[in-house]
């Protein structure tokens, strides 16, 4: 029996966003208690049976992958358009023949001798690791991995609506209504990540893609790293906080909820509240933590920014004893059920424009890459990817 825990008068006082009767049900320690699979309060989704049936999908294709994975190589695919370029190679889209049916998919790859040079190996790893461990409505699901001599290959669902990035720049901003839709998608992505003790740590609007359907996809795990630590260690509870601890607040989950106050704030404005030529100008500028907000920008996205782009991660949102709970409770979030929005049932704002499965035309075009003839690694450099 979940026992269930109610904010004092004070508390009530002091978060003037509360807007609905918190009730949360907690442990015997007074954690909130989360269900596993959601991430998010127990009780609060109900996984329809649509979700339930494509995270079967999803299970099938893993396995289907890992009973071939000796001996799964890039022959088995048929390479179409690149998708986009990234530090260590590109992600390509491909077909895939499993008799009768062609899948498409999205194929990351990546330079061993690239990874090696920018000494990423972990940070590769890592984004297998997790990757393949997590199934979430908003988060790309990976199917499968392999390597050759030259590349690590991750196997990928294909997002066909292209980046978020995209049609914030062709739309220049975007209302209130859509920004809202985005950020509780991904407002429920980050709860279930951090759910996992995963801190996702890349949150920006070029890895945000959009699906078939309109909703979000987040991808690129390339800086999601495992913290073993509780919530609160990184981001509450200050009187046991070691210095070092707090000065390592970009590891820590509250640096996703900052960049999602970043983001919310970029998706209103069309352009990021901290910006200048150069990156050190830019950290001056966060450091200094002036925002301007453009007088169009709504009052209560205004108040949550804010509490999101707070310095001091004992204060931020998303770090207080509740968690995403207190984001989700926020006023701007209101209109949001969110058990729909974890069921897509939520209208999105926007439907990509596709004609086929493989269609590509919602990303950028790219120039072939050359034919490379990259130098052999040695024995030493090839064991680093022995466990990818
Ligand atoms: N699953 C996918 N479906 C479609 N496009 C994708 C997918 N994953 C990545 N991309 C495209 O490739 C780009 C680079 O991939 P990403 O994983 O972000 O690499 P990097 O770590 O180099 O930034 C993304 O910004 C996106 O445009
Ligand atoms: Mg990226």
């Amino acid at each position: 029996m979940p026992i269930t825990s109610t904010l004092s008068e004070k508390d009530r006082e002091s978060r003037d966003d509360d807007t609905r009767e918190r009730k949360i049900p907690v442990d015997a320690n007074g954690r909130p208690l989360i269900d596993e699979r959601t991430g998010t309060i127990v009780g609060e989704i109900k996984i329809s049976p649509e979700i339930e049936r494509v995270q079967e999908e999803v299970a099938k294709l893993r396995a289907h992958f890992a009973a071939i994975r000796p001996r799964l190589n890039k022959h088995m695919f048929h390479f179409g358009e690149t998708l986009g370029t990234g530090t260590f190679g590109r992600v390509r889209l491909v077909t895939y023949q499993q008799s009768n049916k062609t899948h498409v998919f999205a194929l990351k790859m990546l330079k061993k001798s690239e990874i090696i040079r920018l000494k990423q190996v972990e940070h590769i790893k890592n984004e297998k690791n997790i990757l393949s461990e997590i199934s979430h409505p908003f988060i790309v699901n990976l199917y499968s991995h392999f390597q050759d001599e030259n590349n690590l290959y991750m196997l990928m669902e294909y997002v066909i609506g292209g980046e978020l990035f995209s049609q914030l720049r062709k739309v220049g901003r975007f209302s209130n209504e859509t920004s809202r839709f985005y950020a509780a998608e991904i407002v429920l992505a980050l709860q279930y990540l951090h759910s996992k003790n995963i801190v996702y740590r890349d949150l920006k609007p070029e890895n945000l893609l959009i699906d078939h359907e309109g909703h979000m996809k987040i991808t690129d795990f390339g800086f999601a790293k495992k913290v073993e630590d509780r919530t609160w260690t990184l981001c509450g509870t200050p009187e046991y906080l070691a210095p070092e601890i707090i000065q390592s607040k970009g590891h820590g989950k509250g640096a996703d909820w900052w960049a999602l106050g970043i983001l919310i704030y970029e998706m209103l404005a069309g352009y990021p509240p901290f910006y200048d030529e150069n990156p050190f100008g830019i950290y001056q500028k966060i450091l200094a933590g002036k925002i301007e907000f453009p007088k169009h920008f709504d009052p209560h996205a205004k108040d949550l920014v804010k509490k999101l782009l707070t310095a001091d991660i004992t204060q931020r949102y998303g770090c207080l004893k509740d968690g995403a709970e207190d984001i989700k409770r926020h006023k701007w979030f209101k209109p949001i059920d969110w058990n729909k929005c974890y069921n897509r049932k939520l209208k999105p704002p926007f439907i990509p424009k596709f004609k086929a499965a493989n269609d590509t035309s919602n990303f950028d075009k790219y120039p072939e890459s050359p034919p490379a003839s990259p130098k052999p690694l040695t024995p030493e450099e090839e064991a680093l990817f022995a466990h990818f």
